[in-house]
């Protein structure tokens, strides 16, 4: 074979790229978050059941969510059998679009937030992505006929012409030998807006509170909460604390750069989450072609132990839960706005006679405890650094006679390093993370754990007029514990990835943007699965995939 000259080379791909553009010849661009594989789409012995729950287009869907009755399907096998659910969401788009939230919403419970890659701008060959997700964990929803609705809020208009053709996939696997029927919670209480023309979750500030009545025999209670930005507090990481606004130009973003989701019973603070950072592939987007930023497609959630607050929540009567965002600053105030939403994973007593019990120590500021320093001598530097420290006892007895102690705990921190040079307010540089562990036992086992840390390290320059170059490296390493009846993980994920926009065309951004990624998984039933992928230019450039999970012909 003879090998062809550069000149040869690029008259071929400019042949391409003009049939690409105009008779859509080409395979759209394949975008994808690294992520494990849900562990038991490999069992063949499982029988599987697919249903589709939507396809619909997304034009101008602001206030037009896609709502549908779900009804759980016959002929496979019946719910207390199921060892899985997976959810495939695949969506194709062309043109030129901004990245859009997915909420979606089954039950009045948030189960899934996902963001939409941005479309290519170059024509009808347009992006194509899949994400699967295991929704295990929803079983009891899934168990039962109702409402699903997905609200994905795009805007079409002139100069924004991309649309999201979307098709949501359900499907069921019953129990083997290899994976056994689901353990799973007895009931799942939302904690959303209960809104049934629209995705549940609740936009802060001010924050969210709900009037939520327990049955009287519950036992335990574990939280999951959804909690993204968006608008003015987008990147609330890189927002300057107001004691430093004298060092920046007027009408630059300010609260600071800290954020903790709080949770709150009758306005009792019974656990927080130091947020990850999600990054949309909007942010600098050459970077995210073709690997979105890990989280864009599955937002991570938050859990929290509430079952210390147990003997207060069984007493029959409604009780208050809020979810708010709080920063460090004097007044707590964050920028408008944040979606927040949670869920109680609810378990019952065998006995119908009502849970009783005490709360025997509780340690919770109302606050993270912070401190910010700062100075402008040569360069701009700040500093700001928070931590957390919860410790929360109860004792619970069940109607059936069963004693339970339960201890929770939180030990997080948070640090965040601004540097800009002085009197610009474009960031330079900015480093944060955010690192804990949050544990509860029962009677002396772990029921919940999760220990992680959050680095993101953000460096932006512009090499020459026009253009902003960005490099972003960012880590994911959990270990996840969410209840005793669902399934552990431990992640350890690392991403570097940098692009250039056009700050004068912003929707020309190019394709030459650079990523690499490294991603190890296991679960407490010992499924693994690794994968290291580099891309460069829109294209793949090294794929790895290994462990029980990867797909046969990768590993
Ligand atoms: C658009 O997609 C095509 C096909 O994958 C690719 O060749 C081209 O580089 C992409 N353009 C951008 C700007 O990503
Ligand atoms: C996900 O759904 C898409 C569209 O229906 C389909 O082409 C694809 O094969 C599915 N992927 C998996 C892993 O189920
Ligand atoms: C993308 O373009 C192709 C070819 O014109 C078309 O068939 C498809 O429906 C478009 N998809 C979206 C989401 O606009
Ligand atoms: C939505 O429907 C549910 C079930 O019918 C109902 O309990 C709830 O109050 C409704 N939500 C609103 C906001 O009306
Ligand atoms: C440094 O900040 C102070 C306010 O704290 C301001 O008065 C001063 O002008 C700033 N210096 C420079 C060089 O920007
Ligand atoms: C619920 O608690 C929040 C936080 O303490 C408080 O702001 C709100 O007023 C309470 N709502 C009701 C109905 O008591
Ligand atoms: C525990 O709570 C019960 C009510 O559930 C109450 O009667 C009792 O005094 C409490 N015990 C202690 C030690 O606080
Ligand atoms: C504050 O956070 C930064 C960044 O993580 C860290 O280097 C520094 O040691 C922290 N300072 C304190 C007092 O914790
Ligand atoms: C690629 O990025 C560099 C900056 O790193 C920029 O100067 C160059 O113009 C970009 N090339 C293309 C084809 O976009
Ligand atoms: C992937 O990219 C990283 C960062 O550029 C590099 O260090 C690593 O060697 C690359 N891996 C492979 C297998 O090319």
């Amino acid at each position: 074979m003879s090998q062809s000259t550069p000149f040869l080379q690029s008259l071929l791909s400019l042949l391409l790229l003009l049939l690409c553009t105009n008779y859509a010849l080409c395979d759209p661009l394949v975008n994808f978050q690294v992520a494990q594989p849900p562990p038991f789409i490999l069992d063949s012995e499982s029988l599987q059941c697919t249903t589709t729950i939507i396809q619909r287009t997304f034009g101008s869907s602001i206030g037009d969510p896609e709502i549908v009755k779900y009804t759980p399907p016959t002929g496979c096998s019946t719910p207390d059998v199921w060892a899985g659910i997976t959810l495939n969401f695949t969506v194709t788009s062309n043109g030129t679009q901004l990245p859009r939230f997915a909420f979606f919403t089954f039950q009045n419970v948030e189960i899934w937030r996902s963001s939409t890659s941005i479309p290519n701008e170059s024509g009808a060959d347009g992006i194509v992505w899949t994400y699967v997700k295991d929704v295990t964990r929803f079983i009891p929803l899934f168990s039962q006929p109702g409402t699903f609705i997905l609200q994905l809020d795009n805007v079409v208009q002139t100069g924004l012409d991309g649309e999201f053709a979307v098709t949501l996939e359900a499907t069921i696997f019953s129990g083997s030998s290899r994976f056994p029927p689901a353990q799973r919670a007895d009931l799942i209480i939302p904690l959303t807006t209960l809104a049934n023309n629209t995705g549940d979750e609740a936009s802060v500030p001010p924050g969210f509170s709900l009037e939520v009545t327990l049955p009287r025999n519950a036992v335990t209670a574990f939280a999951e909460l959804q909690a993204s930005a968006n608008g003015d507090d987008m990147f609330w990481y890189s927002n300057p604390p107001n004691q430093f606004l004298s060092y920046f130009p007027d009408g630059i973003i300010s609260e600071g750069p800290f954020r903790e989701v709080r949770v709150l019973v009758d306005g009792q603070v019974a656990g927080v989450a130091f947020p990850y950072a999600f990054l949309s592939t909007g942010t600098s987007p050459a970077a995210w072609r073709p690997i979105a930023p890990y989280g864009a497609l599955d937002m991570p959630t938050y859990h929290l132990d509430l079952t210390p607050f147990i003997p207060i929540l069984t007493n029959g009567q409604p009780h208050n839960i809020t979810l708010d965002v709080a920063s460090a600053e004097s007044d707590h105030h964050i920028n408008e706005n944040w979606y927040l939403s949670g869920l109680l994973q609810v378990n019952l007593d065998s006995s119908t006679l009502p849970t009783t019990g005490n709360i025997t120590l509780y340690q919770a500021e109302d606050y993270a405890l912070s401190t910010v320093t700062g100075s402008n001598d040569s360069d701009i530097n700040i500093i700001v650094n928070a931590s957390r420290s919860i410790h929360i006892e109860a004792e619970i007895i069940a109607g059936s006679g069963e004693q339970t102690k339960v201890v929770f705990t939180q030990n997080l921190e948070y640090g965040n390093v601004q540097n800009y040079p002085q009197h610009d307010p474009n960031p330079q540089q900015v480093f944060q993370i955010a690192s804990g562990e949050t544990l509860s036992t029962h009677n002396g086992e772990t029921a919940l754990q999760d220990t992680f840390t959050y680095p993101l390290l953000m460096d932006s320059a512009m090499p020459g007029t026009g253009a902003l170059w960005s490099q972003i490296d960012q880590s994911y390493d959990r270990e996840l514990h969410p209840a005793p009846f669902i399934m552990g993980t431990t992640i350890v994920e690392h991403q570097v990835a940098a692009g250039t926009v056009n700050t004068i065309e912003i929707d020309n951004f190019g394709s030459n943007g650079t990523s690499s990624n490294t991603f190890n998984y296991i679960d407490t039933e010992g499924n693994t699965y690794t994968r290291q992928v580099n891309a460069s230019g829109s294209a793949i450039t090294f794929d790895n995939q290994g462990g029980t999970l990867a797909p046969k012909a990768a590993s």
